[in-house]
C-alpha cells in the first residue's frame, strides 16, 4: 500500500536527532494489520554507530563526575514524564509490537516503577569500608562506572527491557549507546525523548536504529565500549559475547528459556491451569519467561488438561488495540513463520493437538501475524518441541509419574531461566526451589514476571552468570576500585601481619 504522510524518524546522537548517513530507512508496520505503516526509521550504518560511540565517549567523564543523587533525580523526572505519557506509550507499543493494550499499559507502568527504583538507588552506598591490618589505614572500595556501555534490546518488552538496562547504566555513571530492536523503534524513540526531556546532558544517551547485523559489530567490536548488555536470541547473544570478551570487554546476556510448570497431584488445579495458560499465552508466548512445558503428575493429568483446554478455548485472538482481545498477533511475519515451523513439526511428530495448531488467516485478520493458542498432549520429552524455545503461544503437556520424575524432566533441557511448581506440600515446594535448575523460581505462580528490586536472570544456556535489576545491576554496570588511604609521612605503618595475641592487642590498645 502506498504510504501518505508517513513520518520519518531519526537517530539520537550527541543530543541531536539525525538521519542515517546513507539516508536509507526501515519500515515499521503494525503486526495486527501490516497495511498500517507506522513510520520510517533510519537504516543506520556502522558510521552512524561510531558517531554515537564518539558522542558517548565525549560525555563519559562529565557524566561520571556528576553525583549519583543528581543522576537519580533525572530518572525520577523521567518516571513522572513516562507516567503522564503512559497511555500514548502503551498505544504506540500495541501498534508496533502487537501485545494487548492491557499488557502494554502494564509494561509501561512497570517502566515507571523501574525508573523510580533506580532513582532511589542513587542514594544508596557506592562502596564499603573495611578494617585494615594497619590500624592507621582507611581501607575502602568505590563502585565506579565502566565508561561507555552498549544496550541491545529485543522487541518483546520494548519499554521494560530498555529501561531495566538504561536506567542502572545511567544511574551508576555510564554513558549509553542504545540499539533498540528495529521492530519497535517508536517506543524506543519515546523513551529517549522522555529521558532527554528529563534533563540528560548531551551525549549521555544515544540511540541508533538499524539492523543488528549491519550496525551491531560496530558497537560490540569497539574497544571504547566497555560493557554490552544484550537480551535476545542465543545465537546472537553468544556471538556478541565472543566478540566483546575477546577484546577484553564485559558482556551481559539474557537469552532463551523453555520454562516448565510442575503440577503435583495435590495442587489447586484451577489455579495451576489458569496460571499455566496465562504464563504460556500472554504476550502471545513471546517472553523468554513464558511457560512452554506443563509437567503434570499422572494422577491429575486428565482434569488439569481439561481445565487448560477450556481456558485456552476462551481466549480471544485479535488486534491488541481491541479491548476485547486477550491474545495479540506475533510481532512479525518472520516470527509467525518460525512458530509455524514448530506447528508443522508437531504434526510430523504425531503429537496430539488438543486445541489450536494453526495460523489464523481469514479476511477478518487483515493479513496480521495471528496464530492459534495451542496446547499439545503427550509431548515426548526428548523431542524438539519439548526442548527448543518456540516463542509463540504454544504449551506442551508432559506426564510424569511423581515429583522426582517431574524435576528430572524439568531440568532436562539446556535452558534454565524460570520455573514454577503448583503444590500445597510445603516440603516439596522447598525441595523444588533447591532442585530446579532455574534462575527464577515460582511457587504457585506463573513463570513470567520480574519485579525491579530483585535479580533477574537464568542458569545454563539462559544467561551469562550475570543478573539484571535490583542490586545485581550494579555488579554489571560498575567496576570496583579499592583505596588504601594512609596518613602522610608523619606516621610509619605498623608491620604486617597484624597482632593476634591478646597481650599485644592490649598493649596496642593502650598506646
Ligand atoms: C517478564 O517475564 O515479565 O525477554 C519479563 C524476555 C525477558 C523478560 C521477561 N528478558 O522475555
Amino acid at each position: 500500500m502506498v504510504a501518505r504522510n508517513v513520518r520519518t524518524y531519526q537517530n539520537y546522537i550527541g543530543g541531536a536527532w539525525t538521519d542515517s548517513r546513507n539516508g536509507e530507512t526501515i519500515e515499521n508496520r503494525n503486526p495486527a494489520n501490516p497495511d498500517d505503516l507506522i513510520g520510517l526509521w533510519p537504516r543506520s550504518t556502522p558510521d552512524d554507530m561510531t558517531a554515537a560511540i564518539d558522542a558517548a565517549v565525549a560525555a563519559a567523564s562529565g557524566w561520571a563526575g556528576t553525583s549519583a543523587l543528581a543522576r537519580g533525580a533525572i530518572l525520577l523526572r523521567a518516571a513522572a514524564l513516562l507516567e503522564v505519557r503512559a497511555e500514548e506509550v502503551a498505544t504506540a507499543m500495541t501498534r508496533e509490537e502487537g501485545k494487548t493494550l492491557r499488557e502494554a499499559r502494564g509494561e509501561t507502568l512497570r517502566g515507571v516503577a523501574i525508573l523510580r527504583y533506580y532513582a532511589g538507588e542513587g542514594a544508596q552506598p557506592i562502596g564499603e569500608v573495611y578494617p585494615s591490618a594497619n590500624t592507621r589505614t582507611m581501607l575502602y572500595t568505590m563502585h565506579v562506572p565502566l565508561g561507555v556501555v552498549g544496550v541491545i534490546t529485543p522487541w518483546n518488552f520494548p519499554v521494560a527491557i530498555p529501561l531495566w538496562k538504561i536506567a542502572p547504566a545511567l544511574l551508576y555513571g555510564n554513558t549509553v549507546v542504545f540499539k533498540p530492536a528495529e521492530l519497535t523503534p517508536l517506543t524506543a524513540t519515546k523513551l529517549v525523548q522522555i529521558l532527554e526531556e528529563a534533563g540528560l546532558p548531551t551525549g549521555v544517551l544515544n540511540m541508533v536504529v538499524g539492523y543488528g547485523d549491519e550496525v551491531g559489530p560496530a558497537l560490540t567490536g569497539d574497544p571504547r565500549v566497555t560493557g554490552v548488555s544484550f537480551t535476545g536470541s542465543n545465537r546472537v547473544g553468544r556471538a556478541i559475547q565472543r566478540v566483546v570478551e575477546e577484546r577484553g570487554g564485559k558482556a551481559q546476556l539474557e537469552l532463551g528459556g523453555k520454562n516448565p510448570v510442575v503440577v503435583l497431584a495435590d495442587a489447586d488445579l484451577d489455579q495451576a491451569a489458569a496460571l499455566t495458560v496465562q504464563g504460556a499465552m500472554m504476550s502471545t508466548g513471546q517472553k523468554c519467561t513464558a511457560t512452554s512445558r506443563a509437567i503434570v503428575e499422572r494422577a491429575v493429568l486428565a482434569p488439569f488438561t481439561r481445565k487448560v483446554v477450556e481456558r485456552v478455548k476462551g481466549l480471544v485472538v485479535g488486534a491488541g488495540a481491541d479491548e476485547a482481545t486477550t491474545v495479540g498477533p506475533l510481532v512479525s511475519a518472520a516470527q509467525r513463520d518460525r512458530v509455524k515451523e514448530y506447528l508443522d513439526l508437531a504434526r510430523e511428530e504425531g503429537v496430539r493437538t488438543l486445541v489450536g495448531g494453526g495460523l489464523l488467516e481469514g479476511p477478518e485478520y487483515h493479513g496480521g501475524h495471528f496464530v492459534q493458542p495451542t496446547v499439545y498432549a503427550n509431548v515426548r520429552p526428548d523431542s524438539r518441541l519439548a526442548r527448543e524455545e518456540i516463542f509463540g503461544p504454544v504449551v506442551g503437556i508432559i506426564p510424569a509419574d511423581d515429583y522426582e520424575e517431574a524435576v528430572t524432566l524439568a531440568n532436562g533441557v539446556p535452558f534454565g531461566l524460570a520455573a514454577s511448581i503448583f503444590t500445597r506440600d510445603i516440603a516439596k515446594a522447598l525441595r523444588f526451589a533447591e532442585d530446579i535448575q532455574a534462575g527464577i523460581v515460582h511457587i504457585n505462580g506463573e513463570t513470567a514476571g520480574a519485579e525491579p528490586q530483585v535479580p533477574f536472570g537464568g542458569m545454563k544456556e539462559s544467561s551469562s552468570y550475570s543478573r539484571e535489576q535490583g542490586k545485581a545491576a550494579a555488579q554489571f554496570f560498575t567496576q570496583v576500585k579499592t583505596v588504601y588511604f594512609d596518613e602522610p609521612a608523619t606516621s610509619v605503618p605498623a608491620p604486617l601481619p597484624v597482632a593476634t595475641d591478646p597481650a599485644t592487642i592490649q598493649r596496642e590498645a593502650s598506646e
